[in-house]
């Protein structure tokens, strides 16, 4: 079988975090993640992941964490279709039952309005868990909705709306393994 070499997307004007820093950067979280759960082994640890753009960061942190974790995903909806403003956010099904006394940690893809995490975290805070920590991949620089401390972060990135990794535009583009910038978005919608 021969292997396909990546090259960058045509509709990517920019790359802005290789696939090999990603790796790098990905590992290094999990290394500070691990030793700030290590005292009870991670016993008490759930980690829960923003559907869908989380999905790539969540494989690879977890595949670092040695600890024998829960996993719990959650969906929120803030972008819809081919949006790239937040329509604000609203979460789509049921939050996981018992995070009564754990160790919460939520991973999503990007930091932007704030309106995703903020709200996560009010509502995983009424289930009286013992700790709640927050791990996004990206921070964008921008004018928040809303202030929200995050533990762990991957990238700090300009204001610009950016695919790959996870990350969407329509749906489209969540494969890349590196960020980019599109051309049809680059200089226009943040
Ligand atoms: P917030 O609620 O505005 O902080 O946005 C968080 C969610 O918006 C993320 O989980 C992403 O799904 C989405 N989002 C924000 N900025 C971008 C972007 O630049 N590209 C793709 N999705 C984004
Ligand atoms: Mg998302």
């Amino acid at each position: 079988m021969t292997s396909r070499p990546h090259s960058v997307h045509d509709d990517v004007t920019k790359v802005l975090i290789t696939s090999e820093a990603i790796q790098r950067r990905v590992r290094e979280i999990a290394e500070t993640v691990s030793r700030d759960y290590e005292a009870d082994g991670g016993a008490r640890l759930v980690i829960v992941p923003v559907l869908t753009g989380a999905f790539m960061f969540l494989a690879d942190l977890v595949r670092d964490l040695p600890h024998k974790i829960r996993i719990e995903v959650v969906t929120v909806s803030s972008y819809p279709g081919d949006s790239t403003v937040s329509k604000g956010a609203a979460l789509v099904g049921v939050l996981p039952k018992d995070l009564e006394g754990r160790d919460v940690l939520i991973v999503d893809d990007i930091l932007d309005s704030g309106q995703t995490l903020g709200l996560l975290q009010d509502e995983i805070l009424k289930r009286h868990p013992r700790s709640v920590r927050t791990c996004v991949f990206l921070r964008k620089e921008c004018r928040r909705v809303r202030e929200v401390t995050c533990d762990y972060v991957g990238f700090e990135i300009p204001d610009a709306f950016v695919v790959g990794y996870g990350l969407d535009y329509d749906g489209f583009y969540r494969n890349l393994p590196y960020v980019g910038v599109l051309g049809v978005l680059d200089g226009g919608a943040a």
